[in-house]
């Protein structure tokens, strides 16, 4: 299997089970919110901001990849506003408990899409040289992101 797929493969098992752990965190107080909430951003942002400016633009540029690869972006366009919203609310509120469920909901259909559909017209559109050049800038973007961020 493609190598830059594997890697963000992995990236979205780690938020999934991020995702997990803050739904199964509600009757644990707001304390254990914030610190999985803090290490969800420390994932999911670092990844989607990379894909953002590594992996998407060369798919928009592709007609065989634009139209699925433009979802993609509006997904990742309305995680981030929710995921602005769960930080500035009191993570001890019920409807915290019920924005990570729907934002859960949210990341969880994108990765399916992102592993389904976009995978599928990044192979039709990408030759394998790109996928290198991608995965290379991708990880170089997302230490660079993660540094900034701490
Ligand atoms: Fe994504």
């Amino acid at each position: 299997m493609n190598k830059f797929f594997q890697m963000l493969k992995k990236d979205h098992e780690e938020v999934k089970g991020l995702l997990g752990q803050l739904k199964e965190a509600k009757g644990n107080g707001a304390k254990k919110r914030e610190e999985l909430f803090q290490k969800l951003t420390e994932e999911l942002v670092p990844h989607m901001k990379s894909e953002e400016s590594t992996f998407y633009p060369p798919l928009l540029a592709a007609k065989e990849a634009r139209e699925d690869a433009m979802e993609g972006v509006e997904e990742h366009h309305v995680a981030e506003m929710v995921l602005k919203e769960l930080e500035k609310m009191p993570k001890g509120e019920d409807q915290w408990g019920a924005k990570m469920s729907v934002f859960k909901e949210l990341v969880e259909h994108h990765i399916k899409e992102e592993e389904g559909k976009i995978f599928k017209s990044a192979e039709k559109a990408l030759s394998q040289d790109e996928f290198e050049k991608i995965m290379k800038q991708f990880e170089q973007e997302k230490q660079r992101i993660k540094k900034d961020l701490k």
